[in-house]
């Protein structure tokens, strides 16, 4: 970790995105399962995507690689080795149980690995993290309410619902009745909206699933209403500006617009989406902005606490974070007046 690392609290990562082309070959051998290649590098060639289902096909396919307790544990910890070196200090995890499901993989062997990897990485990297489930749109509400039904044994291992895969044309509205459900459980609710589809999609997850936090959300600027109604309930907004760039959700990293979101008051937090997939996890996203943009140091701590502001933790632990988060901005501010 160099001194630019900042503390920060990831909340926006797919597992399943963070299955690097040298693990994805390692399981692959592991499990006898087919790959277009075995060099990690010419796979990660593959990976030039057009847009969000461009990316899934490929993005799902590999996923069946991963067939035992064994291979969610290692997944999960080469996820948090690599973050808690790029500063994280607590993450909100998704993880697709319908994927696995339909490879033939129970939830048993997913939660199995998965919660031993958090469990472990707490001790020894000292990093907290908890799982977030999420529903595929793509598969509609009926099969979302199965998969929540299914995971109720499970309740002690995930803390709240996401929503994720194909936005458009699978809005919010599709998913009130599982959304209520988990709302019931106890369980925190997030979504996916405004990454492809429009505003239309932000109100819909605030209004019909009530959710604490929108995933990407960076249409919402779209309509100044929304923006306004962000604002005032300061609801947290995870944007993705790599992933974003390799999905062309937005034409480059400069037309952005993070510092629009920034001026207009929003609660943005920065995260990396499928860092395996998109180029960098969050600290290079992070560097990427701060490069980009010409981030100041006091711009950077604004990004950092957001991450905690936002997260699901309770008040000392943020407060904790929160303070984290002065000492590193103080000990770049002496370092460059030279004091
Ligand atoms: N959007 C929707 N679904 C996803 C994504 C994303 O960025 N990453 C993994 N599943
Ligand atoms: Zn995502």
């Amino acid at each position: 970790m160099t001194v630019a690392t900042w503390p920060v609290a990831e909340l926006h990562v797919h597992i399943e995105g963070t299955l690097e082309t040298e693990l994805l070959v390692a399981l692959a051998r592991r499990n006898n399962v087919e790959l277009p290649s075995y060099d990690p590098d010419a796979l990660r060639e593959l990976y030039r995507f057009t847009d969000l289902q461009s990316f899934l096909d490929i993005y799902y396919a590999n996923l069946a690689v991963l067939r035992t307790e064994a291979d969610f544990y290692d997944l999960g910890m080469a996820y948090l080795t690599r973050a808690s070196a790029a500063g994280v200090r607590r993450a909100e995890i998704f993880f697709d149980p319908q994927t696995h499901l339909a490879n033939g993989i129970p939830l048993d062997v997913v939660f199995g690995g998965l919660s031993r990897a958090l469990g472990d990485a707490r001790v020894t990297l000292g990093i907290s993290a908890d799982l977030i489930l999420c529903f595929l749109r793509h598969l509609g509400g009926a099969a979302a309410l199965a998969t929540l039904d299914a995971a109720i044994p499970y309740l002690d291992q995930f803390i709240g619902v996401g929503l994720d895969s194909a936005e458009v044309g699978f809005p919010p509205s599709l998913f009130t009745e599982v959304f209520a459900r988990a709302e019931a459980l106890g369980l925190h609710r997030v979504a996916h909206a405004g990454e492809e589809g429009g505003p239309d999609y932000v109100h819909e997850a605030l209004d019909l699933l009530g959710v604490e936090r929108v995933d990407h959300g960076i249409r919402a600027l779209e309509d100044p209403r929304l923006v306004e109604i962000l604002r005032e309930r300061q609801i947290p907004l995870t944007v993705c500006p790599l992933s974003n760039v390799c999905l062309r959700a937005t034409p480059s990293l400069g037309a952005h617009p993070l510092p629009a979101m920034l001026a207009a008051g929003l609660l943005v937090t920065i995260s990396s989406d499928d860092p395996a997939y998109f180029g960098g996890y969050v600290d290079d996203n992070l560097t990427a902005l701060q490069g980009e943009f010409g981030l100041d140091h006091e711009q950077m701590a604004t990004l950092a606490r957001n991450s905690f502001r936002a997260a699901f933790l309770p008040e000392a632990e943020k407060r904790r974070h929160l303070a984290a988060v002065d000492e590193h901005l103080e000990a770049l501010l002496r370092l460059t007046s030279g004091a």
